[in-house]
């Protein structure tokens, strides 16, 4: 990014150029207002860091010129120390974010990845909407970034292949969606594509599941049944959360996959199929073989190609292909715009449920937003405590200091600083009143 950094405090701008710098970014450092809006006027800056306290002109009023002339251009406040009023202020007046004297240049450096992020995030979105193009997409998977282009060229690879195949990612990353395009893709897609998932079902049921039963191998066997690895001959398996599998399913599983064979539950005759098995994991296998939950010789039996699905949040210039996607699926032909304010909420949040939350979060947006076109940030990310920006997160006697700072300002304010009626409606003494406001500079 290229940053002008506005200060006259000459030992600031020197280490915190270098900070900048040392992540890649360009700096350019001017010591006052005026000569800030001047570099504005010549050329463009992706972020302004900007001291309130600097010689000449008033530090809102460039603050407010800088908005004026570039509204794009994302403004860090940096104050003194005490003066949370002003900051708050600045960021009615359009301010991205502010820190205060002294601070430690990391700060500073986390804000600067976020409007990184949010840059990207920006910029793509207004690519697709300029382009007239249709979303690029491989078979019925979204996503154009890096990590997603390597696992295209993975399934490609493994689509001409007759392989097992190991897909590795959190929820909602899209395995299953990739496991249907591997069969879809392959020599085996004239065949059954079968589907089981190991998670919350016992283990004799998974096992009469997959292998199937003969007449009166249990009660309420009533006739026979052929199990999934049958049904699936000459097609694909995808098993499903494969990590849940019980220790004598895996070691007959094993067997399948070696031999190509089995029994069915409560037979004797040995059945040959041939399949080709796709399993998924939102574990780490390593770990559980370590922790002998799992098998070694079955996971290298599986693991043969190992596909690992990124997060979204280590994607997220995909997130504007992936909302124009999800909007043409639940929008009935309805357009709909998202504000720079949205996109950077977006760009900032963790998507701890990956795509599958983004979808649910804009057919939820798109109900509730009704006649409007204009999708609202509280409808896409509704739950305060999962959309916790990193910047909110502190250490717990930080954020309480913090609290108690805001708390005593309002009942002084609602006092009119009457010190007494402030220790009666605290129930605190006038020592602790006076070395708490002393604390939090309040007077
Ligand atoms: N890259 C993508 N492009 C388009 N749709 C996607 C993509 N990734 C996931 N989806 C959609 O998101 C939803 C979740 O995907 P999928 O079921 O494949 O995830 P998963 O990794 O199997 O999740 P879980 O571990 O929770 O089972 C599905 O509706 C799927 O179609
Ligand atoms: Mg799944």
């Amino acid at each position: 990014m290229k940053v002008l950094l506005a200060d006259d405090e000459k030992t600031i701008t020197i280490t915190l150029s270098d900070a900048i710098r040392s992540k890649g970014h360009q700096v350019m450092v001017v010591y006052d207002g005026l000569s800030a809006i001047k570099a504005l006027e010549e050329e463009d800056f992706d972020c302004v860091l900007l001291d309130l306290k600097m010689p000449g002109q008033d530090g809102m009023e460039t603050l407010r010129q800088i908005k004026q002339i570039k509204p794009e251009t994302s403004v860090i406040i940096i104050t003194g120390y005490g003066t949370v009023d002003t900051a708050v202020d600045a960021l009615k007046h359009g301010a991205y974010d502010y820190v205060q004297k002294p601070f430690y240049n990391e700060e500073i450096l986390l804000i600067l990845e976020r409007i990184e992020k949010y840059i990207v995030l920006r910029d793509e979105y207004r690519g697709i909407r300029e382009s007239l193009e249709t979303i690029p997409q491989y078979g019925r998977i979204i996503g154009k970034s890096p990590r997603m282009v390597e696992v295209y060229q993975l399934i490609e690879k493994v689509a001409a292949s007759d392989c097992n195949v190991l897909i590795e990612g959190e929820s909602g990353t899209g395995k299953e969606i990739v496991a249907e395009t591997i069969h879809e893709k392959s020599q085996r897609r004239n065949y059954s594509l079968i589907k089981m998932s190991c998670s919350v079902m016992p283990e004799t049921l998974i096992e009469s599941e997959l292998f199937g039963y003969e007449k009166g191998a249990f009660t309420g066997a009533l006739t026979q049944k052929k199990g999934r690895f049958e049904l699936a001959d000459k097609g694909t398996v995808f098993i499903d959360d494969i990590d849940d599998m019980s220790p004598t399913t895996q070691m007959k599983f094993l067997r399948v996959l070696q031999e190509h064979s089995f029994e069915r539950v409560g037979g004797t005759q040995t059945i040959q199929v041939d399949i080709r098995v796709i399993a998924a994991t939102k574990k780490n296998l390593i770990t559980l073989i370590k922790q002998n939950l799992f098998r070694e010789d079955l996971f290298y039996r599986l693991n043969v190609v190992n596909i690992k699905l990124p997060p979204l949040r280590e994607r997220i210039a995909d997130i504007p292909l992936l909302l124009e996607h999800f909007i043409k699926k639940y929008s009935n032909e309805k357009k709909y715009e998202i504000t720079s304010d949205t996109l950077m909420a977006l760009s900032n949040y963790l998507w701890p449920g990956n795509v599958r939350e983004l979808e649910n979060a804009i057919e939820r947006a798109i109900t509730m937003t009704g006649e409007s076109n204009v999708l609202k940030k509280e409808d896409l990310l509704k739950s305060p405590l999962t959309s916790i920006q990193e910047k909110d997160i502190f250490a717990l006697d930080k954020y309480l200091a913090h609290v108690e700072a805001e708390y005593l300002r309002k009942i002084f304010a609602h006092t009119k600083g009457d010190k007494n009626e402030i220790c009666r409606l605290l129930n605190i003494s006038r020592k602790t009143l006076w070395t708490k406001l002393k604390q939090y500079s309040i007077e």
